[in-house]
């Protein structure tokens, strides 16, 4: 399909029909030349690649030519011929141009030198414009596609879970709350506490964390289901792996098992992998000789690995018998940290690892118990350079211990009257897992800082755009 005959950038450059007119549409990325042809380097972002526009200087209004500089917007109407300059098999000669929006040289930001990634964090707005971030939108589109194709292919269907909701999925505090009340002066109860009866819903509410207690609802009556959507942490975690503002995508699926869960997971991941290198090949090859050298080799190992897969306690038991010095603790009990799931992965197995049974009291409540009383089927997936990547786990099915749990953990029983009657109503066992979008978007590009996956990041102090 063309708009009203414009070419795309993309369809051009691979064009044989040559000496038939086209019209491209785009931004300017450079223009060199001298008095008597100009060479405009043009990109409408449907490609890494510019197409090459010549001009016959002579041949058009010089105040016109004046304005196509870097950044300008502009259309072009021409003759594709085959190029007779190196580095491009096509080329248009130029017949008429017309300038859409002129860009100052003065005063736009992007001119053609490189950015550091810091400025162009700060330029978020035109960002976009670039190589780097027009790869990365491209490849963050054909990642949200796959990952819709893939479930689709596999029988699973797309549930929309709520954004705003009255519980905490985690059970770990740390939420946006929503309200509609007077923050100088709000309702209040005798006992000085805010009055949520007078609030938009009647009660507090926040943010989503996470779409899975919702996701298991859909599951016990789907079987399987994801969910692809937006949450929200208000943890103060200034990192280049957190966000205040991601997206997750959550399966949940009826009658699996943790083993059922981890071999979903490995072979949904391997999945992404492989479309990204089959169909992002330009950008991808783009950001591994800009940015990082091994992406590529990276990306290729990870889909011929088998995951190594072990329990908590033998990751505690390889790390304490490293003989390295780790800045957190690591004795059983503790939670691992980023250093010791980047250890686990880059130096000791050199593969993706998948963690199961961790200690009950750092998961959340929803787990299901092992019979040791201390464990749960938990389930992390660590990838290199990330670290966990992957959070998930088999659900307690079972009403009584499920309810235990919950009062044990002093959790608001009532709030949660609706997840329970999935257990009290023909309850099954079931297991499910949340990818955090960014953090796959990490791995696939080689970016370093999860500021520059996501097109406009939202991070502590910082809501700018
Ligand atoms: O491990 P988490 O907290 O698990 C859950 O939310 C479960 N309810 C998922 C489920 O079982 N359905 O988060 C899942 C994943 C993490 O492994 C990580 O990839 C990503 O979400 N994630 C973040 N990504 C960016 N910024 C943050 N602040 C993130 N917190 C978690
Ligand atoms: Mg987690």
């Amino acid at each position: 399909m063309s708009i009203r005959s414009r070419t795309k950038v993309k369809d051009a450059l691979v064009s044989t029909d040559f000496d038939r007119e086209i019209t491209v549409k785009g931004w300017v990325r450079t223009r060199r030349g001298n008095k008597s042809i100009a060479f405009i380097a043009l990109n409408d972002g449907s490609t890494i690649k510019n197409i090459q526009i010549v001009a016959d200087v002579p041949g058009f209004p010089e105040e016109l030519l004046r304005q196509v500089t870097t950044g300008a917007c502009i259309s072009v109407e021409g003759i594709l011929t085959p190029s007779e300059g190196k580095g491009q098999a096509v080329e248009i000669k130029a017949k008429s141009i017309d300038l859409y929006g002129a860009a100052d040289p003065g005063t736009y930001p992007l001119q053609k030198k490189g950015h550091s990634l810091e400025f162009l964090r700060e330029i978020a707005h035109l960002r976009p414009r670039t190589n780097t971030f027009g790869a990365i939108l491209r490849i963050r589109h054909a990642m949200s596609y796959a990952i819709h194709k893939y479930f689709n292919e596999n029988g699973f269907y797309y549930l929309h879970t709520p954004i705003i909701t009255g519980s905490d999925a985690e059970g770990a505090g740390e939420m946006f709350r929503v309200t509609t009340l007077d923050p100088v002066n709000p309702p209040l109860n005798d006992d000085g506490t805010i009055n949520y009866r007078d609030d938009f819903f009647g009660k507090e509410t926040n943010l989503t964390v996470s779409g899975q207690l919702e996701g298991e609802l859909g599951a016990l009556a789907l079987s399987e289901i994801y969910t692809f959507g937006p949450t929200f942490r208000a943890e103060n975690s200034n990192t280049p792996r957190h966000l205040a503002e991601f997206w997750m995508i959550e399966p949940e699926m009826a009658f699996y098992d943790i083993e059922d869960n981890m071999d979903l997971a490995e072979d949904f991941l391997k999945y992404l992998v492989v479309y990204a290198l089959e169909h992002c090949c330009e950008d991808l090859e783009f950001l591994n000789n800009m940015y990082d050298k091994e992406l590529l080799l990276r990306l290729n190992s990870v889909i011929k690995s088998d995951f190594e897969r072990i329990t908590y306690t033998e990751a505690i038991d390889i790390l304490n018998k490293s003989g390295r010095k780790f800045e957190f603790p690591t004795d059983w009990g503790s939670d691992l940290q980023s250093e010791h799931e980047r250890y686990l992965v880059e130096q000791h197995f050199k593969k993706p690892v998948i963690i199961t049974g961790y200690p009950k009291k750092i998961k959340a409540f929803y787990m299901k118990q092992n019979d040791d009383g201390k464990t749960v089927r938990a389930m992390d997936v660590l990838f290199p350079r990330i670290g966990e990547i992957v959070g998930g786990s088999q659900r307690e099915e079972d009403l009584q211990v499920l309810d235990a749990r919950i009062r044990e953990l002093g959790l608001p029983r009532e709030e949660l009257w609706w997840y329970l009657d999935t257990r009290r109503f023909g309850t099954a066992p079931h297991a499910g897992f949340g990818l955090g979008f960014e953090r796959m978007m990490l791995f696939i590009t080689g970016m370093s800082n999860i500021r520059d996956v996501v097109p406009f990041p939202r991070t502590p102090k910082n809501a700018e755009f």
